[in-house]
């Protein structure tokens, strides 16, 4: 028996090149338990790369190599796990050019990804189709492989919110029985014309535009109904929320916490700060990024005392460091009995014990890139049956079989 489709889990990164300690804390960490969870796909999401970088595309591959490499290098398991790239499952592009015939332009104006990344990126045109597209990719992206659960930011939670609304339009459109107007029709009729009509356009602005308000409104209209056996209730109340096959069911995001893991200004780390740390930065490199660190601006002499609360530095003690050491900055700081470089010791020596291992496994997985070609192809391969299933119903759903 394979296991129900709603504890399958999906997530995919855009390709940036090698990662650093933000994308480990803050979402790889995560990844690892939930591997061990459910039946988890984590993809390379190249495609996604283009909707921004399209004019120059000749990173692409070696930031997804260098990306897979990192996953597999922290821990993420391809027995456990199945992981792909995405252009080498092109159901994932079907399901896109499917979807997009009866995605409404306006649902994809006003995701707030959009307006925001072309305010952001004003050096690029981003007036094009495939950028407005990205949600409704994206959207694909999870459908296809009937995702309960995706881990996901915070930022991507207006992306999920849309692929529920696509998924509930196309289940809306494409999965009604044959025989749906006819039992609706007749449990309706006993409602008197008024409240029939009131109740279809409830109906209709609930799994049409997904308006939560306008479902309860239906529920209370049905259940007040008096010359309704119960019976004819619940089968109202039933049609209100469906009666449709479930083709592509909705997903939920799974919110990942925000990380602890700031960037070396304090900041959120992210490449486009040039503040992070790279899984595969050196060792020497991570002590002078940490040496260099900006701390708190009153320690201007080493006799200054300081406040841990305003300095970066204590921000990766509280995750590299044990109680004992804690304490130990806490009060060497705000006594200035100790010096910054000082307080940075363990830290530079906990990031490189953490780096190590990862690296010495990276380090093989470049020496060997036949291994990571194939333990991929076999991922895409795994997630290509899994797709075709689900392209099959889709075709089907929409009358496009041709045998
Ligand atoms: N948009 C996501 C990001 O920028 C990447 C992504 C593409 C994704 N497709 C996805 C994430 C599907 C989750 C599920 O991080
Ligand atoms: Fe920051 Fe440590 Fe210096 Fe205090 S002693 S300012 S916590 S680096």
């Amino acid at each position: 028996m394979s296991l129900p489709t709603s504890s399958r889990v999906l997530s995919g990164m855009r390709p940036t090149g090698q990662l650093h300690l933000g994308h480990l804390h803050g979402v790889l960490k995560n990844w690892l338990t939930l591997q061990y969870e459910y039946r988890c796909f984590f993809f390379a999401a190249d495609w996604h790369a283009l909707t921004t970088d399209y004019e120059n595309t000749s990173a692409i591959p070696q930031n997804v190599w260098d990306m897979i490499i990192d996953w597999l290098s922290v821990g993420i398991h391809p027995g456990e796990a199945t992981i792909f790239i995405q252009s080498r499952v092109p159901e994932h592009a079907e399901l896109h050019l499917l979807l997009s015939m009866s995605t409404p332009l306006s649902w994809l104006e006003r995701v707030p990804t959009y307006k925001d990344q072309q305010q952001k990126l004003k050096d690029r045109d981003l007036a094009t189709y495939g950028f407005l597209g990205y949600p409704l990719l994206q959207s694909a992206d999870i459908l296809i492989y009937r995702a309960g659960l995706v881990p996901v930011g915070e930022d991507q939670v207006a992306h999920i919110e849309i692929t529920r609304e696509i998924a509930r339009r196309f289940n809306y459109i494409y999965g009604r029985e044959a025989d749906f107007e006819e039992r609706a029709k007749e449990a309706k009729r006993k409602m008197g014309k008024k409240n029939a009509k009131l109740y279809k356009e409830l109906r209709k602005r609930y799994q049409e535009q997904g308006d939560d308000e306008a479902l309860s409104t239906a529920q209370v209209l049905v259940n007040n109904q008096q010359n309704l056996t119960l019976g004819d209730k619940k089968r109202l109340l039933g049609y209100l929320e469906g009666d449709t096959r479930t083709i592509l069911p909705e997903p939920d995001a799974l919110l990942t916490k925000v990380s602890k893991m700031p960037g070396l200004d304090g900041q959120k780390m992210s490449k486009s700060y040039g503040n992070t740390i790279a899984l595969r930065d050196t060792m020497p490199t991570v002590e002078t990024k940490v040496r260099t660190m900006p701390t708190d601006p009153a320690r201007v002499r080493r006799t200054d005392p300081g406040d841990p609360e305003k300095c970066p530095v204590w921000q990766f003690h509280q995750i590299y460091s044990n109680e004992e050491v804690c304490q130990w900055v806490q009060e060497g700081c705000r006594t200035a009995g100790i010096g910054c470089l000082e307080c940075k010791q363990p830290v530079i020596e906990g990031i490189q014990a953490e780096l190590k291992p990862i690296q010495e496994r990276a380090l093989r997985y470049t020496e060997e890139p036949d291994t990571v070609r194939s333990l991929i192809s076999e991922g895409c391969e795994r997630a290509r049956a899994a797709a075709r299933e689900t392209m099959e119903e889709v075709r089907q759903a929409m009358g496009l079989i041709y045998r």
